[in-house]
């Protein structure tokens, strides 16, 4: 006895051994039993040698399952033989099903291997008819224990890889000395070389000619994904897990565009938004009361910049309990004459709530306590597990409880969002959804972690005077006394592991596992699972069970649901904000590179952040700045800390400026960005892109994150440094436009520097080729935007040829009946309209322009003007959307 304890000793203290060595001793597998079945491969991978046990109990029988899904996919799974080791409920993340197309016959990905020691590549074939190694564990010993998995590909130096969210990191990778946790976490400030909220454990690797490709590795645990080098300058990617299984799906592009649309069939198309949803948003945590939040409505409307969606944050809780409303400060009879004018005046309203329940006497956590759908304390099991939240001590729905949670969630919905007598909000935010709790682990006295200044403020008693909101009803004005798939669903997991501090510890940076969070020990209803096994889960699964919920509220809706904390394949249910960021230029920056993950990598692409900063104070000029960069994030909202400085957009008389500005563009161009989204929902396509998407082949575009596309047509290259009025834009070797004067500029494959860009402005450039479709006049109100008509631009290519799209629904079905898509093709002077023309909505095209002519010519004759400055030939037509056509020009 006393040999094997000392034996085990350095497991316990495995931090004292050198973490290599540690692992360098572990004996790997090896596979018998193999077994080939067309597109089929199983084997059976034995403990090759004594255990090494580095951070748990090594296993000694496995399982090879590789699949050939479709061509262009690739399944390799390495599981235990006895199928008890924990995986990712297909409840949460569905699975592909092996059953894809094979259209060409032939898989472009081919899995090879070593019997003994097992190890595995994977390989694509050349154009050139050799084979490329895309992922390659040769030389290395796979390890899989208890708690812990170690698996490690060898890469060409210097990868250029992307994605491994959620991060603040540089879009490409770092590749030496670099490690990204996966662990979600309330991260305010969103500092960089940390673990954020949500989590995607995929990556693309861009290898120019060579091609791109993807792996995604569908394991919810704890983990760090290291990139660095050998000793001996060997590149490499080492995956070091907390648990789970090796489900890999490999994408063989060969385009970025390709992995994309790849990885959408993965993990699932992103939802489709509503129209109104990208419109602009303004939100404040601390607003003091309805007033407050009625006064800032009006004074948008006053200072005409158009405000399409107004949020509350947790103020108007009745002490920041969730399904609650403050008598006083946001009564019930006030909040519907809110939403009620904001709906008459077709506005919207989103109002926020988090997961943590009061454990006080109030109705939502009654309600829910008898249904038994909280979390249980693992010491004591019939004890709710109590934490610390912004009410004081809370608790936790349970969201594996399988229909008991769902269904009180639903109803809560259904009490508190009531069309009929409660608030009828148009769309849903939730936060804190990592789970956060303020309360550390052990959180034995959560009483203890009430912060008196996380309370709301005191409310004035008498307001001196009290003020008038004008352009709302008289009795809306405060009273003078008023105060204010392939599921193995199953598994639990191993047991006898310590699930509170694993041997191996990954760099969370909030210290241990548990703390600031739910308890890792805690093991979930149903189907048992432990929060160690799903915490990365909890947020993802809240998001789909307040979809669920939303959609119960209004069936034919598109529901928008904005959450923080994400997992693979979030996109299916939410968008997503990217959380508590600062009023700084680096955040103002590095929002570009996060947008760009979500929208063109983990497919979540109603995706932005907060614009002029969260926390600390903004500036004129960085609000202003953010002002024009935020208008090209697809969710496009204004939020403030509690205690900041107010930074509503009319609060400069130059952010204004700015907002007025470019909500006129954004909205001008926003049946351009609701086509390319409804195309990214459809075949995953990524509408949002860095550079290198379109430019595959063009090195110097593989680092570039201060510039994007936005959809295929449209370069956006924002000044990016404080005080600064230019910006070094990289353009491709291709043609492009400018927006703004129409000048045709020939990129060379070089920066050019783009000067005296006023804080009102934003570059943009538009690719030669293109035919965007803008209304003709920008609105107050995307309801009023719909009734405009449409200006066709053309910017023709060396070829003086261009085209494009445009979809056309109602804006808001879940499933629309008629809709429209309308190619556009412009070539010898002609634009062709063909397509679907199934919208039956009165939409015309007004005019049409040619962008790039020295002048009118004969075209004079035939009510053709010349726009000199503009170097734009444009005419006036009246084309109605509803059939193909031909437009001359
Ligand atoms: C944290 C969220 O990230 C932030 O946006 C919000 O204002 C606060 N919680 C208060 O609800």
């Amino acid at each position: 006895m006393r040999a094997s304890l000392f034996l085990f000793a350095p497991l316990v203290g495995a931090a004292v051994l050198n973490h290599r060595d540690n692992i360098d001793q572990c004996p790997g597998y090896k596979a018998v039993n193999v077994n080939e079945q067309g597109l089929k491969f199983t084997a059976d991978l034995t403990l090759n040698g004594d255990p090494c046990n580095a951070y748990g109990d090594d296993l000694q029988d496995l399982k090879l399952l590789v699949e050939y899904q479709d061509d262009d996919r690739l399944h390799v799974m390495i599981y235990d033989a006895d199928e008890d080791v924990y995986q990712v409920p297909g409840s949460v993340v569905p699975r592909p099903s092996p059953n894809g197309s094979h259209k060409k016959g032939q898989p472009s990905l081919r899995f090879d291997y070593q019997p003994d020691p097992f190890s595995f590549r994977v390989l694509r074939d050349t154009e050139d008819g050799d084979e490329q190694v895309l992922f390659d564990t040769t030389d290395t010993n796979i390890i899989f224990e208890s708690q812990y998995l170690n698996l490690r590909t060898w890469l060409p130096t210097d990868p250029n890889l992307y994605g491994l969210g959620e991060h603040t990191d540089s879009l490409r990778l770092p590749t030496t000395n670099y490690t990204r946790t996966l662990w979600s976490r309330d991260a305010y400030g969103v500092p960089s070389n940390t673990n954020l909220y949500g989590n995607h454990p995929v990556y693309f690797d861009h290898r120019g000619d060579a091609g791109t490709h993807g792996v995604f590795f569908l394991n919810s645990n704890g983990m760090d994904i290291k990139i660095d080098k050998t000793d001996d300058g060997r590149q490499f990617l080492e995956y070091n897990t907390l648990g789970g299984v090796f489900d890999f799906y490999f994408m063989a592009g060969p385009t970025p565009k390709d992995v994309a649309k790849q990885y959408s069939e993965v993990v699932g198309l992103p939802a489709m938004q509503a129209y109104w949803t990208f419109g602009f948003h303004n939100c404040r945590y601390g607003y003091q009361d309805v007033y407050d939040v009625a006064e800032a409505v009006y004074n948008y409307t006053h200072a005409h910049i158009p405000l399409e969606t107004m949020w509350t944050d947790i103020d108007y809780m009745d002490a920041r309990r969730v399904f609650t409303l403050d008598p006083e400060r946001f009564p019930l009879e006030k909040m519907r004459e809110l939403v009620n004018y904001l709906h008459r005046h077709h506005q919207h309203y989103i109002v926020m709530v988090d997961p943590a329940v009061s454990a006080s006497d109030n109705g939502a956590f009654n309600r829910g306590k008898e249904a038994d759908v909280f979390l249980h304390r693992p010491d004591s099991p019939d004890s709710i597990f109590e934490g610390a939240v912004w009410p004081g001590v809370t608790v936790y729905p349970d969201w594996f409880n399988p229909d008991t949670t769902q269904s009180w969630w639903n109803d809560e919905f259904k009490r508190f969002f009531n069309e009929h007598d409660g608030v009828n909000i148009d769309g849903l935010w939730i936060d804190m959804n990592e789970a956060a709790n303020f309360c550390p682990y052990p959180c034995s006295n959560p009483e203890q972690y009430v912060k008196d200044n996380d309370l709301p403020p005191a409310p004035p008693s008498v307001r001196q005077p009290p003020r008038t909101i004008p352009g709302f009803p008289d009795d809306f004005q405060p009273k003078k006394n008023g105060k204010q798939r392939r599921s193995t669903g199953r598994k639990v997991g191993l047991s006898n592991r310590n699930l509170i501090s694993p041997p191996y510890e990954i760099a969370n940076a909030a210290g241990s596992l548990s703390n600031k969070t739910i308890n890792t020990d805690i093991i979930h209803a149903g189907d048992g699972y432990a929060e160690y096994d799903t915490h990365n889960l909890y947020g993802t699964m809240m998001s789909s069970a307040s979809r669920e919920a939303m959609l119960l509220r209004q069936p034919a809706v598109r529901p928008l649901v904005i959450t923080r904390s994400t997992f693979a394949g979030a996109g299916s249910h939410v968008g997503h904000w990217l959380g508590d960021n600062l009023s700084q230029w680096d955040k103002y920056r590095v929002s570009i590179a996060e947008m760009l993950a979500f929208a063109s990598i983990f497919q979540i692409p109603m995706v932005g952040s907060d614009v002029c900063g969260f926390g600390g104070n903004t500036t004129e000029e960085l609000c202003a700045r953010w002002a024009t960069l935020g208008a090209f994030y697809p969710f496009y909202r204004n939020h403030n800390e509690l205690g900041s400085i107010g930074q509503e957009f009319y609060r400069w008389p130059v952010v204004a400026d700015a907002a007025r500005k470019i909500i006129d563009i954004r909205y001008r161009l926003l049946d351009y960005l609701y086509t390319a989204f409804h195309r990214q929902t459809q075949t995953g396509e990524p509408f949002l892109q860095p550079l290198f998407y379109l430019y595959p082949n063009d090195a110097n575009t593989f680092s570039n994150e201060g510039q994007f596309f936005y959809g295929d047509s449209l370069l956006i290259s924002p000044v990016l440094d404080q005080g600064s009025t230019s910006v070094d834009a990289y353009l491709p070797s291709d043609t492009f436009y400018d927006w703004t004067t129409g000048a045709r500029i020939t990129g060379k494959g070089k920066s050019i520097k783009l000067s005296n860009i006023a804080l009102t402005d934003i570059p943009m450039h538009i690719r030669a080729g293109s035919v965007l479709p803008l209304r003709s006049k920008s609105a107050m109100t995307t309801t009023e935007l719909r009734t405009r008509g449409f200006e066709l631009v053309i910017a023709p290519n060396e070829d003086n040829f261009a085209s494009g799209e445009l979809y056309l629904d109602d804006g808001e079905s879940l499933n629309p009946t008629g809709t429209s898509l309308i190619h556009f093709t412009f070539s010898e002077n002609k634009l062709h309209l063909r397509g679907d023309f199934g919208y039956q909505g009165n939409v015309v095209v007004e005019t049409i322009t040619l962008l790039g002519q020295k002048n009118a010519g004969s075209r004079r004759d035939v009510g053709v003007d010349f726009d000199e400055k503009r170097q734009a030939l444009s005419k006036a037509v009246n084309v109605q959307l509803s059939g193909p056509a031909v437009i001359e020009l």
